[in-house]
């Protein structure tokens, strides 16, 4: 059944954008007073609103009474949002001149919320999770990929990821599970040991609720030497990889083009090599500003990787340790202001590039034959949005044509 939805005083479609590169307003390819029809979930035209209402037999139409602009639903890419307890004290060390990789390297860190995951129940995982997909998705996200890695065992990797699938079940917004055994080193393993252990013993077992896999490559966690042929072995199981990269040591990002990874996540240390190396490659570079946020440190090299020619996305990374913020669009505005980035090149980079960073090709953009997944700020002026910081949220959500909130009634 056709129902049209408008007119909104602005659209941003990206019905043309180019998946890679710095981009300027024109490139947005926004309709003014625009209106959209959608058909069993997907966008079956868009234009001017007068013009859909004229010239089609339609069955409905959603009539929106005040200035709004609407856009693709958000995409976030990177984050770790299934976890028990809080790090609020790591974050006090940490202010207090004690550095992430010490905290790390003295047993606590993401390993006390190792321990704490291990201890929670799945019920109680579950409801965590639950609470924090609807903050998020009153944000705006409407799909969002979430990693497991404070499990480090068997039983507890496996609970994890039952716990993204199960609560996937109860929510509409779609979760997308990634597989991150090789998070850190547990206590009590040599590193190569724990990566053949992971190897052998649980990621076949992973591999039936996940075909994405993502490693931490650092010096305290698993280095480039260490992490590549772990690496080419989950490739070789069939896995989709990602990887932490180049957060405080160097050559991760170079491993990621190497094994042709979809995405290098983090990238604040870089080198100018390497930000040339993933201008040239198809693996998207993920950005991490509520990382920089939480642990005081300096944004990724956003715009410099924009220049090099990059697919850019920026993505929360919530998490307990190092960024427990959690807010993609305050970040994005924030980001955006140091780094110097448009705001096309700031919405691509939560709406189609992050799709690309994930591997969907069926959203992102607000075009014939992707999902009708979309947010509408009650704003005339899309220019707002960045510009509040996250203080302006969206107050109409629809997900797969389905309307999930309405703030206008
Ligand atoms: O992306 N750097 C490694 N992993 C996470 C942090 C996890 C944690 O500190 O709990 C990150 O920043
Ligand atoms: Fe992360």
């Amino acid at each position: 059944m056709k129902q049209i939805i408008g007119p909104f005083t602005q659209m941003i479609t990206f019905r043309h954008t180019a998946l890679k590169g710095p981009l300027k307003a024109s490139d947005m390819y926004i309709v003014e007073n625009a209106g959209v029809c959608v058909d069993s979930g997907f966008i079956v035209e868009v234009g001017p609103f007068e013009d859909l209402v004229k010239n089609k037999a339609i069955s409905s139409v959603m009539e929106i009474s005040s200035s709004h602009v609407l856009i693709p639903g958000l995409i976030d890419c990177h984050t770790h949002m299934v976890w028990a307890g809080s790090r609020a004290a790591d974050f006090e060390r940490r202010n207090s001149g004690l550095s992430y990789q010490e905290i790390l390297a003295s047993g606590g860190g993401i390993l006390d919320t190792v321990k704490w995951v291990g201890q929670a129940t799945k019920e109680d995982l579950k409801n965590q999770l639950h609470q924090r997909i609807i903050r998020h998705q009153f944000d705006g996200v409407t799909t969002q990929e979430i990693k497991s890695g404070y499990g480090l065992d068997a039983q507890n990797e496996l609970k994890m990821l039952e716990v993204i699938q199960e609560v996937n079940r109860q929510v509409e917004v779609d979760l997308i599970p990634t597989f991150l055994g090789a998070h850190v080193c547990p206590k009590g393993y040599e590193r190569v040991a724990y990566l053949d252990y992971l190897l052998s013993e649980v990621a076949p077992k992973a591999k039936l609720m996940t075909n994405r896999a993502d490693a931490f490559v650092e010096a305290e966690a698993f280095p480039v030497h260490l992490a590549q042929p772990y690496l080419m072995g989950m490739k070789k199981l069939g896995f989709d990889l990602t990887l932490h990269a180049d957060q405080f040591s160097r050559g991760g990002a170079a491993l990621a083009v190497q094994i042709g990874a979809k995405s290098a996540d983090h990238l604040e240390s870089t080198t100018f090599k390497d930000i040339h190396l993933l201008g040239t490659s198809n693996t998207v570079a993920v950005v991490l500003p509520g990382a920089s946020l939480g642990l005081g440190m300096a944004f990724a090299p956003t715009r410099a990787l924009l220049d090099a020619g990059a697919c850019l996305a920026i993505a929360s990374d919530w998490n307990p340790g190092s960024a427990p913020n959690g807010d993609l669009l305050a970040q994005c505005g924030i980001l955006a202001a140091y780094e110097k980035l448009t705001a096309a090149e700031t919405f691509s980079g939560i709406t189609f590039r992050a799709a690309q960073a994930l591997g969907l090709t069926d959203r992102g953009r607000l075009a014939p034959n992707y999902l009708f997944d979309a947010i509408a700020f009650p704003t005339h002026d899309y220019r707002e949005i960045l510009y509040q910081q996250g203080t302006l949220k969206p107050d109409i959500i629809w997900k797969k044509g389905d309307l999930l909130i309405d703030g206008t009634t």
